[in-house]
């Protein structure tokens, strides 16, 4: 039950409003002073930002605001004066020759960090942070001197800029490993035999009946671009199947899916997305990490 009844306060007690819930009545005890004005200063000094600075929303864009501040342009004129500081070494780098890069400290310096910039924007995701591959299935390490396509200047350029097995680059490297299971090459036998072969030839456990007669399927099938031994063909990206380091894995199953469903790792073509620099200077920070031929 709700009652209205204004009650004055006798002297001493506190001045009700005169709502009354089943008896429970309520104090008429104003804001204090100090909060009321802080409210309206607040209200001041918002109404002053507003005709500061940008603020209300209109059909397109917003108020400017009368100090003509904006955040997007300075930061726009801040790249600018950037582009502007690099413009010189940025064409330095583009003019040079790939493999003179290392000779000049200057430009060294700045491909270096550049390059490690651009590699942690555009590469890290799956190359992994220091370039060292996710070890998840299918993305190089670009650390070890174990090369698909290439370890010079001049190839990693190559392949950054063009990119592997893209359908967006006419001049993307580009091979393909035939789908010896699925397309029904080989028979199972002639797949678990060169399977075993191929632990063979890379030094791990494998049964060598088995391996001998792979040894065969393997001359008269994959040899074209492995090569007789399988050290691997850089020409067609071959991988090298004699040593430990593995692009999808070496255990029997992981070599099994090689064989059976073929392996078509692509990488996207650069020269699209990055500037010439960057391409050069990324280009660079691959060589320099440690396996650049
Ligand atoms: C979407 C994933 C992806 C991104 C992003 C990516 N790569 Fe790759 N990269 C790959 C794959 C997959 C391969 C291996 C392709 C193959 O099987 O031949 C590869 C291969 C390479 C190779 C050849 C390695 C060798 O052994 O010859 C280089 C060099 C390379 N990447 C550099 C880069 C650089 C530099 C960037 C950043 C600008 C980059 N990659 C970004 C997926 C990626
Ligand atoms: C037309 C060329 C070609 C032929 C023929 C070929 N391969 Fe390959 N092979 C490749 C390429 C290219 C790759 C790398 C695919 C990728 O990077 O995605 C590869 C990858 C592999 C891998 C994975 C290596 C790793 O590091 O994980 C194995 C294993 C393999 N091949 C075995 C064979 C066997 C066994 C045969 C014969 C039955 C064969 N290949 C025939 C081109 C070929």
């Amino acid at each position: 039950m709700c009652a209205k009844k204004v009650t004055k306060a006798a002297p001493g007690q506190v001045e009700t409003t005169g709502h009354s819930w089943d008896g429970i009545e309520e104090y008429n005890n104003p804001l204090p002073r100090w909060w009321v004005w802080i409210l309206y200063a607040c209200i001041v000094w918002g109404i002053g930002y507003t005709i500061a600075y940008p603020a209300w929303p209109l059909i397109s864009g917003a108020t400017q605001g009368l100090l003509g501040q904006d955040s997007r342009i300075d930061s726009q004129k801040e790249y600018a004066e950037w582009d502007a500081k690099n413009g010189p070494i940025k064409a330095k780098l583009i003019a040079t020759d790939l493999n003179a890069i290392k000779d000049d400290p200057d430009l060294s310096a700045y491909a270096e960090r550049a390059g490690a910039a651009v590699f942690r924007t555009n590469c890290a995701q799956c190359h992994g942070a220091g370039a060292a591959g996710v070890q998840s299935l299918g993305y190089p390490n670009l650390l070890d001197d174990d090369w698909l396509w290439g370890g010079t200047m001049e190839d990693i350029h190559t392949t950054v800029t063009h990119g592997i097995r893209n359908t967006t680059d006419p001049e993307a490297r580009y091979s393909e490993m035939p789908k010896w299971g699925v397309d029904e090459l080989l028979d199972a036998t002639q797949i678990g035999d060169v399977v075993e072969y191929v632990l063979q030839i890379s030094g791990q456990e494998h049964d060598a009946a088995k391996a001998e007669a792979g040894k065969t399927v393997f001359v008269e099938n994959c040899a074209s671009c492995h090569t007789e031994a399988g050290t691997g063909d850089r020409t067609q990206g071959a991988p090298n199947l004699t040593d430990a380091v593995w692009l999808y894995g070496g255990s029997r199953e992981a070599v099994h899916q090689s064989v059976f469903y073929a392996r078509f790792g692509v990488m996207p073509n650069w020269n699209a997305r990055l500037s010439e620099d960057d391409i050069r200077a990324v280009s660079y920070y691959v060589h320099s990490r440690g396996g650049g031929e």
